[in-house]
C-alpha cells in the first residue's frame, strides 16, 4: 500500500515523489494511412513480427462509417519476448470511429508506453492522476498483450501508457489464445490480483486450447549471416529507443513529463536560441527528447505529426551500417540530421516510413551512472555524417545498457 507522507510515496520501500517509477520504454505505436505500405516497412524491412491482430471494425456505430477507409486491423508486433514493442493502427479507421473526438491533431502516435514496477504502481498511478487532475483515457487491461495499464495524456494530446506485466512470447512464437480471457477489463485492477499462472491454470481447466494463438515466428527466407546466424535481413533490432517529440509549448510539456511522469533531464542543448531537452527514466542518457516545433520544418519532417522520431536499436555498429545500406537498397528513404541534436547517441541515421515518420536507427546510447551526469561534450567522438568510419574506438560504456535476451530469429 502506498502511504502518502509529506507528498512522498512508498514505492517498493523507497520514498518517491509519485506512487510509481517508470523503468523503461516498453512499446510505442504509430498510426498509418496505408496499412499495406506500412506493414511492408515495419514487418518486412525492419523485421517486427506480428503477434496479434485487432479488428476495429466492430467499434463502428454504423459499418458505413468505415467505407473506403481501408484495412480496419491494428497490428501488434514484437522484436523480442514482449508481446508487442511496436503497434501499427489504421489512422483513417480510428479517426472515423473517434466519435468523442479524442484524437488530437499531430498526435499520430497511438501510444508511448512505459513500464512501471508492479501492478500496485499502475493502480496507485491511476488514483494519483485523478487526484492531480492528469487526464487519462482509461485504465484496465487489453487482451492483445494482457498488460494492466493506465493512459495519461500529455498537454498536447499525446497518449502515454503506464503498464505492468506484458505477455511474454517464448520459443514457439505463440501468443495467448484470444479466448483465454472471458471478460473485458475496463477498470483499475482490484489488488491484490491473481497471478498469471493461476489465469493459465483456470483457462486450461476450462478447456481452452493453448495452441491456437498467433504464431509470430518469421518464415521469410534467411540468407544473411548476422553475427553467425542466418537471418532474413543483415541486422537484428535488439532494442527500442528514445521517443522524440516536437512541442508548441515546451514549458508545459516538459513539466508534464518531469512532474507527472517523473522523467529527469539529463542534458539540455540550445538550437537557434531555443532549448531542446533530453530526459531519462533509467540509465540510458535519454528515453524521451523534447524539441521546439519550429525545428520540424527546418528538418523537413512531415507536418502531419508532432513526433520527431522513434528509435530502433541495432545490435552493434556493424549491423547499423548494414541496415542503412540494405534499407536504402530496398527503397527506404534514409536521412541524416545534425548529430548535435542527439547527444549521447554517437552514429545514427533515420529511415522514413510511408507516412513520413522518422525511425531512428542507432546502436549506442550513453549510460548515466550514480551521479546523474552525462559525459562532457568534449569527450564524445566528433560525428561526421559524410564519413562514418569502418570501425570505432570503444567508449567506456560500449555494449553496456539493456541487453537483448534470447536468440535473434
Ligand atoms: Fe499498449
Amino acid at each position: 500500500m502506498a502511504t502518502q507522507l509529506q507528498d512522498s510515496f512508498d514505492v517498493g520501500g523507497v520514498m518517491l515523489d509519485r506512487p510509481f517509477k517508470i523503468r523503461r520504454l516498453g512499446h510505442f505505436g504509430f498510426y498509418a494511412n496505408d496499412m499495406a505500405a506500412s506493414l511492408k516497412f515495419y514487418r518486412d524491412l525492419l523485421g517486427f513480427q506480428i503477434t496479434d491482430v485487432l479488428d476495429f471494425a466492430g467499434r463502428a456505430n454504423d459499418p458505413k462509417d468505415l467505407e473506403g477507409k481501408g484495412d480496419t486491423n491494428g497490428y501488434f508486433m514484437r522484436y523480442g519476448t514482449d508481446h508487442h514493442a511496436f503497434v501499427l493502427f489504421p489512422y483513417r479507421v480510428r479517426k472515423a470511429i473517434d466519435y468523442n473526438d479524442t484524437m488530437a491533431d499531430g498526435a499520430t502516435m497511438n501510444q508511448i508506453t512505459w513500464q512501471v514496477g508492479s501492478l500496485e504502481e499502475v493502480r496507485h498511478a491511476t488514483d494519483w492522476f485523478s487526484e492531480m487532475g492528469v487526464q487519462y483515457g482509461r485504465t484496465g487491461r487489453d487482451l492483445p498483450g494482457s498488460n494492466w495499464h493506465v493512459y495519461p495524456v500529455d498537454p498536447e494530446g499525446r497518449v502515454n501508457e503506464l503498464f505492468y506485466g506484458i505477455e511474454q512470447i517464448g520459443w514457439n512464437g505463440l501468443s495467448k489464445p484470444q479466448n483465454m480471457y472471458d471478460q473485458k477489463f475496463m477498470k483499475p485492477p482490484e489488488i491484490p490480483y491473481i497471478r498469471e499462472a493461476e489465469e493459465v491454470r483456470r483457462a486450461v481447466e476450462a478447456g481452452i486450447d493453448m495452441s491456437v494463438g498467433t504464431n509470430s515466428l518469421e518464415q521469410a527466407e534467411a540468407s544473411y549471416d548476422v553475427g553467425g546466424v542466418l537471418l532474413p535481413r543483415p541486422f537484428k533490432i535488439t532494442g527500442i529507443g528514445p521517443v522524440r517529440l516536437f512541442t508548441d509549448n515546451m514549458e508545459e510539456t516538459l513539466a508534464f513529463y518531469m512532474d507527472r511522469l517523473g522523467f529527469v533531464v539529463t542534458e539540455s542543448i540550445d538550437w537557434n536560441g531555443e532549448a531542446c531537452h533530453f530526459l531519462r527514466c533509467g540509465n540510458d542518457h535519454h528515453a524521451l527528447a523534447l524539441y521546439p516545433m519550429g525545428l520540424r520544418a527546418e528538418l523537413g519532417l512531415t507536418d502531419w505529426s508532432s513526433n520527431f522520431s522513434f528509435g530502433v536499436r541495432m545490435n552493434d555498429y556493424q549491423q547499423l551500417k548494414a541496415a542503412i545500406a540494405w534499407l536504402a537498397e530496398q527503397g527506404a528513404e534514409i536521412r541524416y540530421f545534425p548529430p548535435e541534436l542527439f547527444p549521447g547517441m554517437n552514429y545514427t541515421a533515420f529511415a522514413i516510413d510511408p507516412d513520413g515518420h522518422a525511425i531512428q536507427l542507432y546502436y549506442y546510447m550513453e549510460q548515466i551512472g550514480w551521479d546523474g551526469r552525462p559525459s562532457p561534450a568534449d569527450q564524445r567522438p566528433l560525428i561526421d555524417n559524410d564519413n562514418w568510419p569502418e570501425t570505432l574506438e570503444p567508449c567506456s560504456d560500449s555494449f553496456a545498457g539493456e541487453q537483448f535476451m534470447g536468440p535473434w530469429g
